[in-house]
């Protein structure tokens, strides 16, 4: 069986819209670890300026699912994260450093609201690398200036990854999204597939159907850069 790292999921329960409570978060771990997936960067909403993001109660909702997995001997690694809304506020938590970053890393998961144009986009990505980190754009097909060829214009000017979701490159909710998500990856602008789970019935992982999918249509090296194992 194949195996999976997630760098975007929303399991842990009572932070934001993911799972709402524990067995809803333990049910959610048990279809990670039959979808395959042997690490996940569990990115709870951080929305500076709009919500305050109780690092506590986070890290201790973290430690309750991991004794959850122990419990279970489950072969799934779960590191810390957040999903960071990018707005004026977050420039503060930028400034101090203290912006959460995956696990131990210097790569920030940055997310944007979807009607963000280019100017906002890119300010904010060189504002991260100036103070040292390294942005990751959660799901761009979200974004309505991301045409087809703005991303291969982005990455010529900055170092920066792109984050599809699975579901996107699946094409469950919309085909026109699905098209423009595996034109980007035909031209190698993505570097990781997530799962961006949140809660049931909806929005679980597929990342055992994606791999599968760009295996198919791209050839195994580029599904195992996309999905596979990784520490960022
Ligand atoms: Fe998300």
């Amino acid at each position: 069986m194949n195996k999976f790292t997630d760098i975007h999921c929303h399991i842990i329960y009572g932070i934001d819209d993911g799972a709402r409570d524990a067995e809803e978060m333990h049910k959610l771990i048990d279809l990670y670890v039959k979808d395959g997936i042997t690490c996940a960067y569990v990115t709870s909403h951080l929305t500076p300026g709009l919500k305050q993001f109780d690092f506590d109660l986070y890290n201790a909702r973290l430690q309750e699912a991991r004794v959850y997995i122990a419990e279970q001997g489950y072969d799934l690694e779960l590191k810390s994260g957040a999903e960071c809304l990018y707005s004026d506020a977050m420039s503060q938590y930028m400034r101090s450093h203290e912006l959460p970053t995956l696990g131990e890393s210097a790569y920030v998961l940055v997310e944007f609201m979807p009607n963000v144009d280019k100017r906002t986009l890119e300010h904010a990505i060189k504002r991260l690398i100036e103070e040292g980190y390294y942005p990751i754009i959660a799901h761009p097909e979200r974004y309505s200036c991301m045409s087809y060829f703005y991303p291969g214009r982005l990455k010529k000017k900055y170092d920066v990854i792109l984050q599809c979701n699975a579901d996107a490159l699946l094409g469950s909710r919309r085909k026109l999204t699905a098209h423009k998500v595996n034109y980007w990856v035909k031209k190698g602008l993505i570097g990781r597939i997530a799962t961006d789970s949140h809660r049931l019935p909806g929005r679980v992982p597929h990342m055992t159907r994606a791999y599968a999918h760009l295996k198919t249509n791209f050839g195994e090296a580029v599904a195992q850069k996309l999905c596979g194992e990784v520490d960022i």
